[in-house]
């Protein structure tokens, strides 16, 4: 069996680059729904039916013992739901997991977090209410940016610079100590980001994080990692091939060579 990884475009496969350095010697396979993205301006009804077809196809078709949806806008607006009914009606021996979480529970050694993520991340308010539950004292200040995911599947790109410090300009009035990249997508232009906030505020970013936790969990549930398949095997498939995925493709995972296979 394998590791899935899923999201709604590009943003989720800079996690599992990550994921497949820290942890190479797994099966992988990751699922970016390319045709549907940006999933950020959606519903919740849209959110929840698209990433629950992407997690059953890495479940049914795929044969996944685990899927981390990499993805805030999922993991806000649809991971609770999959694991809660989905997860126990069809697959209650399989494991989904989010990548909003561990991202908030970085914040707890911070006291004024900035959050920038989907419109739907936003206003689902799940970072602040996920913060608060670990320390209440915690200062959260959101700001949704809108355009930012479908500028990030364009490369990284000095068109997306006024773009990001139009929305970091809020946040950056708020004294912040640390800034949550609370979009996937928006890993891609860490670099940029950096610039503009300078030296001194953490940027929590969750190819840092996500693959220590996905160790950590992979450590404490045997029961899960003896299922899957160590053959150093990455397949990519996407729901539509675009000239950015293969290139990206060919960038991050040029030694491994994965197939790239359009579903
Ligand atoms: N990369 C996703 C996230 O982390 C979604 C971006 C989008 O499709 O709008 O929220």
């Amino acid at each position: 069996m394998k590791i899935g990884i899923f999201d709604s475009g590009l943003g989720g496969l800079v996690i599992a680059k990550a994921i497949h350095k820290m942890l190479p010697a797994y099966d992988y396979v990751y699922l970016g729904d390319t045709k549907r993205m940006p999933y950020g301006n959606r519903s919740e009804e849209a959110v929840l039916e698209f990433t629950k077809e992407g997690v059953d196809y890495l479940f049914r078709k795929e044969n996944c013992a685990i899927v981390v949806i990499a993805c805030n806008t999922a993991s806000a607006k649809a991971l609770r739901k999959l694991q809660r009914e989905y997860l126990l009606k069809n697959f209650p021996d399989r494991k989904v997991l989010g990548v909003l979480i561990p991202a908030a529970e970085e914040c707890v050694k911070f006291k004024n977090v900035g959050i920038l993520a989907t419109r739907g991340t936003v206003s689902s308010n799940t970072f602040p209410k996920e913060i608060k539950k670990l320390n209440k004292e915690i200062k959260v200040f959101q700001n949704s940016a809108p355009m930012l995911a479908s500028l990030a599947e364009e490369g990284r790109n000095n068109l997306a610079v006024p773009f990001i410090e139009k929305y970091l300009k809020p946040l950056l009035n708020k004294k912040l100590d640390a800034l949550v990249l609370g979009c996937t997508h928006y890993v891609i232009f860490k670099k940029e980001i950096r610039k503009i906030v300078g030296k001194k505020i953490k940027i929590v970013s969750q190819d840092e994080i996500i693959p220590r936790k996905l160790k950590k969990y992979l450590e404490r549930h045997r029961e899960v990692t003896r299922k899957i398949s160590c053959t150093r095997d990455v397949k990519i498939l996407v729901t539509d091939k675009t000239d950015m995925v293969k290139k990206l493709t060919e960038e991050w995972f040029g030694k491994t060579k994965p197939k790239l296979v359009t579903i």
